[in-house]
This record gives C-alpha cells, sequence and structure tokens, in this order.
C-alpha cells in the first residue's frame, strides 16, 4: 500500500481532510489526477476502510436513537478506556454508526474484521469483548443472538434484501467521506452525465413507487413537475411520518443522511428545482442533527451550493421542522406548514407539481423513495426490478412491531408473503402465541387475518385487501389481542389527528369514535354497525383530505374480517379476547379460594364478601371490574373472563 493512501485513509477514518472535492471531480472527469492520487481514487472507492490494514480491528457502535437509549454512550466511553488501557487504542476504530433495525436487541456493537455481533451489550460486558474476542478472537456466547455469530446469518437479517438500508448500520453517518468511499453521489456523477429527461425515464423505467403511503410513480411525478414551466421549482422530502410505531424514515436519516440528499439532488436535477427542503418533525433531534452535519459537510467540500462540483447546477437544501401534526405529512398540509401558515389540506388540483411550495412547481417525495433514487441511478434499472413484483418493483422497509418476537426494522422484497416476515424473520409471535391479525399501513391501513398469510404483500394486493402498504407500519396481533379495541384505537387516533377543516371528516370520525367506544364499553347495538359501515362510506367519499378518506379503514377491516368480534361484544356482552375492560367478569374460583381475604381487602367498593377460610364471593352487580383484587389474590383463585 502507498503511503499516501495510508496517510490519506487515515485522514478518511479520522478527520474529514480528505480531498473530497479533488477525489470527486476526478470521478466526474473534471480534472486529472496524478498517477499518485488517481490509484488512491480507485482504492478508496473500491476498499471497505476496516479492511484497508491500517487499523488491526474496527468496533462498530450503534448510535441510534433505540441503542442511544438503552445506553451506548456509557459503552463508547469504557471501549476508548479500555482500550487505552490495554494500549491499543491507536490500532482499533470505533465507529459510531446509525440504526441497524434490531433495537429491540441493543445496544448492538459488531466486531470486524471477525464480523461478531453482540446484542444487549452493558459496560461491563466490554472488558471481556476486547481482551477476548478482539485480542484474541475468541466468541462471548452469551452476548449473541440466538447462539449466531455473524449478523447476516440471524434469521432476522438472512431473509432480508438489505438495498436502502445496506450502509446504515456500517458507516459513520457524520462523516462525509465514509459515505463517499462507500459510493455516495455515484448516482448523482451518473445522473449529470444524463438530460434530465433520461433521468426521469430511468425513474419512470424502475417501476419506483413512493414509498411514502400513495404508490404513485416516482417518475411520472417527477415528468409533471418538470414539465411544468417555471424558472423556480422546488423538491421536498416528506420525513414527517407521523404514524404511530414507524420509524423507517428516521432511521434512513440517521443512519445514511447522504443517500436522501443525494436522491433530492437527482430529483431536482431531473425536475429543474433549484432548492430543497426537508420536512421533518421536531421530535427526530438526532436526524436533525445528522442531516445538518451532512448538509454543512455538503457546502464546505462543494456538493450543495453554486455550481455543484464545477457542472453549472445549482443546488441547496433547507431543513424545516414540523411541529408533529400527522396531518402534515400530508402533501399540501406540508407545503402550508413549510409556507409558516397553519398545516391544514387544500383541495387538488392544483397538485403540487404544477403549483406547490410558494405556489410553484414542486416535487413531494417520502425519505424512502429518496433513498431508492441513487440506487437506480447506480445500479440500473434491471438491478432494480430484481426483486418486487412486476407493478411494485424493488423493497419496502417495515416497521414490525407488536406481539412478534424480532421486532424492528426490515427491508424486503415487494410480494414477500406476511407468513415469511412473521414466522422467518420475525421468529414467530412472543411466548408461542397464535397469529391472529396484521395491522399493516399505519392508521389508514387495515387489519389482516390468518387468511392473508400466503398473500403477497405489495401495493395492490393489499388495497385489494382493505389494506395498504401505507409508509410501512406493521403491527402483529395474537390471539390476546382484541380487534374492536384495536380498531377503536386507530380511530381515536385519526379522530384527534384530524384537522377539523372539512365536516365529513371532522365530525364523522368524532361519531364512529363515539360508537366505537359504546361497543367497547358494552353498550353496542346492532344498529351501530350499519351506522359504522355507512359513516365509513360517506366519510372515506366526502373527505377533502388522505387522512379523512383513509380514516375509517381499520374499522372496515375489522368489520370484515373480525364481525364475530363486534358481534360478541354487542350481543353477548362478552371481549373474546378478554381485553375490554368493561366487558370483563371477575369470578373467584371456589376450589382454589383459601379464604385469606386480601380480594376483598383491596375491593374499593365492597363487592366481596366472606368467611375467613371459606371461599369468598363477589357481587357482581357492585364490581366496577377494576382488577385490584385480580393483582392481589395470592393464590391465582380469581379467573377473568
Ligand atoms: C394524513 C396523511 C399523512 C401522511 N404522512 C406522510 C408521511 O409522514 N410521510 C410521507 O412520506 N408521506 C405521507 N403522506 C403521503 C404524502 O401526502 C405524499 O403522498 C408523499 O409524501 C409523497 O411521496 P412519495 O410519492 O414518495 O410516497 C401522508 C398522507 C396523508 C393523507
Ligand atoms: S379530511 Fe380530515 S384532515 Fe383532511 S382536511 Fe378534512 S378534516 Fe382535515
Ligand atoms: S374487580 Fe375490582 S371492583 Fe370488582 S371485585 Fe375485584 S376489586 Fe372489587
Ligand atoms: S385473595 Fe384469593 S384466596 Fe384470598 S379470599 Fe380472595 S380469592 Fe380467595
Ligand atoms: S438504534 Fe441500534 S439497532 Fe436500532
Amino acid at each position: 500500500m502507498s503511503k499516501i493512501f495510508e496517510e490519506l485513509t487515515r485522514e478518511v477514518v479520522n478527520t474529514p481532510k480528505v480531498p473530497c472535492r479533488e477525489f470527486i471531480q476526478a470521478k466526474l472527469g473534471l480534472i486529472e489526477l496524478n498517477d499518485e492520487k488517481k490509484k488512491l481514487a480507485e482504492e478508496l472507492s473500491t476498499i471497505y476502510r476496516r479492511e484497508s490494514g491500517i487499523f488491526d480491528c474496527q468496533i462498530a457502535l450503534c448510535k441510534g436513537t433505540g441503542c442511544q437509549s438503552s445506553g451506548e454512550i456509557a459503552l463508547w466511553n469504557r471501549i476508548d478506556e479500555i482500550l487505552k488501557e490495554k494500549g491499543i487504542r491507536d490500532r482499533v476504530n470505533i465507529v459510531e454508526t446509525g440504526c441497524r433495525g434490531f433495537c429491540e436487541m441493543g445496544p448492538l456493537v459488531e466486531i470486524f474484521p471477525q464480523h461478531i455481533f453482540y446484542c444487549k451489550v452493558k459496560p461491563e460486558n466490554i472488558e471481556d469483548i476486547i481482551t477476548k474476542t478482539v485480542m484474541n478472537n475468541e466468541v462471548i456466547e452469551e452476548l449473541l443472538f440466538d447462539g449466531i455469530p455473524i449478523a447476516e446469518e440471524i434469521p432476522f437479517y438472512k431473509k432480508q434484501v438489505r438495498r436502502v438500508l445496506k450502509e446504515s448500520g456500517h458507516i459513520n453517518p457524520e462523516n462525509l467521506n465514509d459515505s463517499v468511499v462507500h459510493g455516495s453521489y455515484q448516482g448523482f456523477l451518473k445522473a449529470i452525465k444524463m438530460t434530465p429527461e433520461e433521468v426521469v425515464q430511468t425513474m419512470i423505467d424502475s417501476g419506483l413507487r413512493g414509498r411514502g403511503g400513495g404508490g404513485f410513480s416516482t417518475g411520472l411525478k417527477w415528468k409533471f413537475t418538470k414539465a411544468s414551466d417555471s424558472a423556480k421549482k422546488y423538491i421536498v422530502c416528506n420525513a414527517d411520518e407521523g404514524d404511530p410505531g414507524a420509524f423507517m424514515d428516521r432511521s434512513l436519516l440517521e443512519g445514511d443522511p447522504h443517500k436522501i440528499i443525494e436522491g433530492m439532488m437527482i430529483g431536482g436535477y431531473a425536475t429543474g428545482a433549484d432548492e430543497g427542503y426537508i420536512y421533518v418533525r421536531a421530535e427526530y433531534p438526532l436526524a436533525i442533527h445528522r442531516l445538518e452535519i451532512a448538509i454543512a459537510q455538503c457546502r464546505e467540500f462543494g456538493i450543495l451550493g453554486e455550481n455543484v462540483l464545477g457542472t453549472g447546477f445549482n443546488f441547496d437544501l433547507k431543513i424545516k421542522q414540523g411541529a408533529g401534526a400527522f396531518v402534515c405529512g400530508e402533501e399540501t398540509a406540508l407545503i402550508s406548514s413549510i409556507e409558516g401558515k397553519r398545516g391544514m389540506p387544500t383541495v387538488k388540483p392544483p397538485f403540487p407539481s404544477t403549483s406547490g411550495l410558494f405556489g410553484k412547481p414542486t416535487s413531494i417525495n417520502n425519505v424512502e423513495t429518496l433513498a431508492n433514487v441513487p440506487l437506480i441511478l447506480n445500479n440500473g434499472v434491471k438491478w432494480f426490478r430484481e426483486v418486487g413484483t412486476e407493478k411494485s418493483a424493488g423493497t419496502k422497509v417495515f416497521a414490525m412491531t407488536g406481539k412478534i418476537r424480532n421486532t424492528g426494522l426490515v427491508e424486503v422484497p415487494l410480494g414477500i408473503t406476511l407468513r415469511e416476515i412473521v414466522y422467518e424473520i420475525g421468529g414467530g409471535l412472543k411466548n408461542g402465541a397464535n397469529f391472529k391479525a396484521a395491522q399493516i399501513g399505519g392508521p389508514s391501513g387495515g387489519c389482516l387475518n390468518e387468511e392473508h398469510l400466503d398473500m403477497p404483500l405489495d401495493y395492490d394486493s393489499l388495497k385489494a385487501a382493505g389494506a395498504m402498504v401505507g409508509s410501512g407500519g406493521l403491527v402483529i396481533l395474537d390471539d390476546k389481542t382484541c380487534m374492536v379495541e384495536t380498531a377503536r384505537y386507530f380511530m381515536s387516533f385519526t379522530q384527534s389527528e384530524s384537522c377539523g377543516k372539512c365536516i365529513p371528516c371532522r365530525e364523522g370520525t368524532g361519531r364512529m369514535l363515539e360508537i366505537m367506544e359504546r361497543i367497547v364499553a358494552g353498550r353496542g347495538t346492532m344498529n351501530d354497525i350499519t351506522l359504522l359501515e355507512e359513516l365509513a362510506c360517506t366519510i372515506k367519499n366526502a373527505s377533502l383530505c388522505g387522512l379523512g378518506k383513509t380514516a375509517p379503514n381499520p374499522v372496515l377491516s375489522t368489520l370484515k374480517y373480525f364481525r364475530d368480534e363486534y358481534i360478541a361484544h354487542i350481543q353477548d356482552k362478552r371481549c373474546p379476547a378478554g381485553q375490554c375492560d368493561a366487558l370483563k367478569r371477575y369470578e373467584i374460583i371456589p376450589e382454589e379460594c383459601r379464604g385469606c381475604s386480601k380480594c376483598s381487602r383491596v375491593c374499593p367498593v365492597g363487592a366481596i364478601s366472606g368467611e375467613i377460610k371459606k371461599p369468598f364471593v363477589i357481587d357482581q352487580d357492585k364490581c366496577i371490574k377494576c382488577g385490584a383484587c385480580f393483582e392481589a389474590c395470592p393464590f391465582n383463585a380469581i379467573k377473568v373472563g
């Protein structure tokens, strides 16, 4: 290895001083490097720096929000301390990465070149990791997931096709050079050598559909924006991500911000926009922090600003922090919010492509959509379409939560079945419970049942089943989950997030919620089901924006696939899952009761009576179903039905 390579690679690792501008300009063919630097540029673009031999070892520490909240910062300090103690600090590189998607198992630590992957690491494990794994190549069994040492061999990762998430969890997202070494801005360099029309056509040919919910063709959206006649245009990245439980966009921004910036640059070039906005909710401070760093580095190295990399293309970015209203993810509300107005949707047409931000043509694209763009430019349309289905090409990131063993972010080919996700990637349900349903697509999505386990998950089949890919929320539910209560929960979310501008949504979601509350409280009537269906139909047809149009979906899909549960709540005054408090019945099992009186002493309404050492009884008319007796009984003598 040449001396200059050694020196400059050291700089790549430790500081952002490597001549990045020169390196990128040379890639562009704008300048000619001398032989030594040419060799360096080649090596830099192909060699993983951890395999460059500069360091004996690399410790990758996940610094995503999940791992940070479970103690990552203490780990870094401890690693640094022990490495210094052992006198090997200068031989071991510590890289703080973005989220690896397996947050439940965090904090995560991966050791290279051995590729050993440790979960739930605590500061007291660090000394062992360094003396055993780093210094002696020994594996510490207790820190492995299911005894598997290599991350890629763990079922959670094995079946995934990590494309947009590929670098997330491997690179240092706060170091531009690290991103460049791993291929960032190569897609832009290819795009800038094409005409904008060719870039748009490439996107159309790829079949990329918006990952933010609607699934509209990204290429067509760009074509319409490009066709709009205006000297000023914008591209907006929608990173509002308001769905409860969803965190794929946050992870992408935290783990690989340059991919999104590059996607926006390509979009700007293709549509004729010279300015971009990233609309990101203020509850994502780490994502905002990393974006700010990435944008500042890009400006410093001439990747953003005037005459980007000497190409004549001008492009710059601004971050706009949103206050966290779900409706502000809707594109017209988002535009109003950026403009400083109240975040309320407006009537379409005009669509943002013709009249968007500040009245100018604007392309609004989701974070994950934009992350796919450089990959398509870099690897080609054929590569992109190799996974997925004919009409739903590529991969989709889902945020998998609920009663599943392995929760986290999973990137899978569109068209994969729910069974593969739940049982192969997710490891099945927790405690061997039975699968009951999957709530997919966030509050606008729907609930699928067991019959859908083998249905391919793609835009069209999900829509036909009354659900949607949506932004990628995926909640797995077991047989102890009440589907009526689940639908009520989502209804309460959309009702409280309705902006109130139009009556069908403002009043309709309120009325639907009242009915749902009545049913879970055991006061529903069979007529309520008819009312729910009528209201849902009106709200869907008459609401102004997507929030109202999709708000009834969780209720409609549960009515379709779990109607018997509604009937049990209404007619039998019974919650089959035993989850709805108002329908619970607490009973003392006489054979188990020892007559200790503990339950009667905690009952707040004096509903329990009996003689010591004889079975006690609950007066059902007095019982307010608070559950205190159930918690207090030391002999499990109280059953809940
Ligand atoms: C209530 C509501 C909330 C939305 N929230 C988001 C969001 O958080 N992120 C997002 O990308 N799209 C969201 N959308 C969809 C956007 O309006 C828009 O379609 C999307 O950003 C377009 O990007 P795409 O084509 O890349 O999917 C939401 C739509 C509605 C109706
Ligand atoms: S549908 Fe709901 S969220 Fe959308 S504009 Fe109407 S009231 Fe507001
Ligand atoms: S559930 Fe509450 S109110 Fe009912 S018997 Fe038990 S302690 Fe009393
Ligand atoms: S606490 Fe349990 S065992 Fe004791 S009286 Fe109540 S039901 Fe019987
Ligand atoms: S934050 Fe570490 S795996 Fe998600």
